[in-house]
């Protein structure tokens, strides 16, 4: 490491749509209640895009107020990275579209697909890019509208999902005590079908239309592997910190279920107090969930200057990961 940069979260930024959509909203569509989808899940509203939004305009949106709560201009961005499953299109990617918005010089801009865990993605990503000295600052957000995909007769699946998007903005600093002090990421392809997001293209016409519309996901299957994988997560940075001499301030889990995080908690031991919960007012937002959640820890002072955060994802591909991060 001698020589190689840190790289340090200069700034964040985070856009919800307006529109609310309450618990009892779903009531009209499927045999189910505020009360069961509070008690099982954790979640009291989410957030759903309306005419002319998508994961692109938040993409912008939550990317211009990472930038303005930053002391850099739009030339001084080096690279910009946008996880989503959910582009406003293939092609432009939703990179692209964020770059013009803002205005950059000609840098490299691009998407990438890894769910939930997108954002911890896009974070090894850039942290590489600015530890070999390849980059100074780097945009990434996390982007998803998952309401569009959602089928309102299956009330396994409608009822968890909102729309956001979440924005930082890392650095290259010669500070070694603060930074990314480690990311780790991983994917296991066999499970794949456990969450599955319909694409654009596919290999032949779909013989159920029905099926090919619309997310499709296995939830008590994934819940048990997102506990399993939380769990040894955060084991595992746990022993990272304690043989740095360090110790985790705030633990930011993908917000996807209430009931997950607290079996983690309860099987590493993990003090509740110590961990940033937002799902009760946005539902999952995919690759928005972290970054959102970072977002609202720095802006109501739950994150300080000098604070180690631990931010774990997991979810479809399968995918998960984790950083420990010195803000
Ligand atoms: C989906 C999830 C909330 C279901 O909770 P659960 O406790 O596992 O519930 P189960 O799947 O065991 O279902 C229990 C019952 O509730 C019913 N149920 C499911 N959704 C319901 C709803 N919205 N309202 C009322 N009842 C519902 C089921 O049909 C089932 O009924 P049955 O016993 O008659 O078959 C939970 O498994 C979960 O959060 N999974 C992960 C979500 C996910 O995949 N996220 C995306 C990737 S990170």
């Amino acid at each position: 490491m001698i020589g190689l940069h840190n790289s340090v979260i200069r700034s964040t930024g985070c856009s919800v749509p307006s529109r609310v959509v309450p618990n009892e909203w779903f009531t009209n569509y499927v045999d189910t209640s505020d009360e069961w989808i509070r008690s099982r899940t954790g979640i009291r509203e989410r957030r759903f895009v309306g005419p002319g939004e998508s994961s692109a305009t938040l993409g912008v949106t939550a990317a211009k107020l990472a930038l303005e709560s930053s002391d850099l201009h739009p030339e001084d961005i080096d690279l910009i990275i946008c996880a989503t499953v959910t582009p406003e299109n293939m092609c432009p990617q939703n990179a692209a579209v964020i770059h013009a918005a803002l205005g950059c010089r000609p840098i490299p801009a691009f998407d990438l697909s890894a769910a939930c865990t997108g954002f911890l993605y896009a974070m090894s990503i850039a942290d590489q890019f600015l530890k070999t000295g390849a980059a100074r600052h780097v945009l990434i957000v996390g982007s998803d509208v998952l309401s569009r995909t959602l089928d309102f007769t299956d009330r396994n699946s409608c009822i968890l999902f909102g729309d956001g998007a979440g924005a930082a903005i890392l650095s290259a600093s010669p500070q070694r005590e603060r930074g990314v002090h480690s990311v780790k990421i991983y994917a296991d392809g066999g499970p794949r079908e456990l969450i599955h997001v319909p694409g654009l293209v596919t290999p032949q016409p779909p013989a159920d239309q029905k099926q090919h519309e619309h997310i499709r996901l296995n939830g008590r299957e994934v819940f048990k592997f997102a506990v399993r994988r939380m769990i040894e997560l955060t084991t595992d940075a746990i022993l990272e910190c304690r043989l740095a001499g360090r110790s985790i301030d705030l633990l930011i889990p993908h917000q996807v279920n209430q009931r997950i995080i607290d079996a983690a908690l309860e099987s590493t031991g993990f003090p509740s107090d110590r961990v940033m919960v937002n799902l009760e007012k946005y539902g999952n937002t995919s690759a928005a969930s972290v970054p959102i959640a970072l977002d609202e820890a720095l802006k109501t002072g739950r994150a300080k200057p000098g604070d180690t955060l631990l931010l774990v994802a997991f979810g479809g591909g399968l995918t998960w990961g984790s950083a420990i991060v010195t803000l």
